[in-house]
C-alpha cells in the first residue's frame, strides 16, 4: 500500500506523521520504505541525525516522476509512505498518481481547514481518474483538554473526506524524538504519543 501525507501547508505535521507511521509500521515487522518528497529533505535530515540502527530506509525523491518510479520501487515494501511537498504542484499530483490513500494532516483551526482547500481540489482532480483513491483527514497538535471548536467541524463538513477517529495530540515526545532521529515509538514506547500513532495506523489499515 502506498500512502502519501499532503497538505501545501507547512508545519502541518506531514514529516512528523510520516517517520511514524513507517515507524510503526516497520516495528510491527511490515516492510516499510519513507519517500522524501519534499525538497527540503526533513525526513531525510530526520534518519540522518538516527544514532542506532535504521528502521527503514529513506529516499529523497522530491520528482514529479514519483508516480513512474514508485510501483518499481514498491514490489520490495509493503507500505510506502510519502513525505509530501510543501506545494501543491506537480510534484504533489505525481505523489497523489502514485497513491492508494491519502493523509492530509490538519491542525485543529478553522485557518488550517480552509489552507487545505488547494491540496483537496487537487486530490479530487486526480481521484477522477483513481477509483480507488482514499483521503483521510488528520487532525494534528491538538490541544490536550480542549474541545474540537463547531468552527473546525463546520469547516472540515465542506469537505467529502472523512476525519480519522484517531486524533493526534500536541505534545514534547513528537519534537523530541524527531530531534534525535527517532520516532515517538521507540522515544517513549509506552507514551500517549505512541498510543496515538498507533490508533492511527491501526484506523489507516482497517
Ligand atoms: N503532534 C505534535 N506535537 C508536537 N509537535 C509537533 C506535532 N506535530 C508536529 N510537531 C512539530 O511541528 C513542527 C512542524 O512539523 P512537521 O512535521 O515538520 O510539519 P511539515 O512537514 O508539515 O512541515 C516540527 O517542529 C514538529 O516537531
Ligand atoms: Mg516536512
Amino acid at each position: 500500500m502506498i500512502i502519501a501525507v499532503l497538505n501545501q501547508k507547512g508545519g502541518v505535521g506531514k514529516t512528523t506523521l510520516s517517520v511514524n507511521l513507517a515507524a510503526a509500521l516497520a516495528l510491527s515487522g511490515q516492510r516499510s520504505l519513507l519517500i522524501d518528497a519534499d525538497p527540503q529533505g526533513s525526513a531525510l535530515d530526520w534518519q540522518a541525525s538516527r544514532k542506532v540502527e535504521n528502521l527503514f530506509p529513506v529516499l529523497g525523491l522530491a520528482k514529479p516522476t514519483l508516480h513512474k518510479d514508485i510501483p518499481d520501487l514498491a514490489d520490495h515494501y509493503d507500505y510506502v509512505i510519502i513525505d509530501g511537498p510543501p506545494r501543491v504542484n506537480e510534484l504533489a499530483r505525481s505523489a497523489l498518481m502514485a497513491s492508494d490513500k491519502v493523509v492530509i494532516p490538519v491542525q485543529p483551526s478553522p485557518y488550517d481547514v480552509w489552507a487545505a482547500d488547494e491540496i483537496i481540489k487537487l486530490i479530487q482532480e486526480v481521484a477522477i481518474y483513481k477509483d480507488g483513491l482514499r483521503s483521510v483527514f488528520v487532525i494534528n497538535r491538538k490541544i490536550v483538554n480542549t474541545a474540537i471548536g463547531r468552527d473546525v467541524v463546520d469547516a472540515l463538513k465542506a469537505y467529502p473526506f472523512p476525519v480519522a477517529r484517531a486524533i493526534v495530540h500536541q505534545r514534547v515526545a513528537f519534537a523530541e524524538s524527531a530531534a534525535a532521529g527517532l520516532s515517538v515509538l521507540e522515544f517513549e514506547p509506552k507514551g500517549s504519543a505512541a498510543k496515538e500513532i498507533k490508533s492511527l495506523v491501526s484506523e489507516l489499515l482497517e
